[in-house]
């Protein structure tokens, strides 16, 4: 039977890299929440939101890998579970008012996310792209 949703891996793709964009965008924001205005509230709440939205796109980056059967799934999940450990620990480190601290966290962060999307996820896609 023809599937009235058919796998379209290049839509995927396309799908996982809006978010890398919306998640890169989310830190800018947190980076440049002083130049902004943005008081501690609003940092926490762009804060929390990053941390679900992160936790939402990891899940489903990890799903496509068990639907593709990935070899390096958990070696890409570990790193997964890093990033979220570490945005956590952001994210508590706000709270306590430490914000300079919070916010070299945040740059750390952004630098490697951008390495996890140049290396992990990239190998991803371009194993998704071959199937
Ligand atoms: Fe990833």
């Amino acid at each position: 039977m023809r599937s009235e949703y058919p796998n379209k891996p290049h839509e995927d793709l396309d799908s996982i890299e809006a978010e890398h964009r919306v998640q890169v965008g989310m830190i800018d924001a947190l980076l440049n929440a002083d130049a902004n205005g943005l008081d501690a509230t609003a940092v926490d709440e762009i804060l929390l939101r990053l941390l679900e939205y992160t936790r939402l796109h990891f899940l489903s980056e990890e799903l496509l890998m068990r639907l593709h059967a990935y070899e390096h799934h958990d070696e890409h999940v570990f790193e997964h579970r890093r990033m979220l450990d570490q945005l956590e620990e952001i994210r508590k480190v706000q709270q306590s008012g430490q914000v300079d601290e919070a916010g070299m966290s945040v740059q750390r962060l952004r630098a490697r996310l951008l390495g996890h999307i140049h290396s992990h996820d990239a190998e991803l896609s371009h194993f998704i792209a071959r199937r």
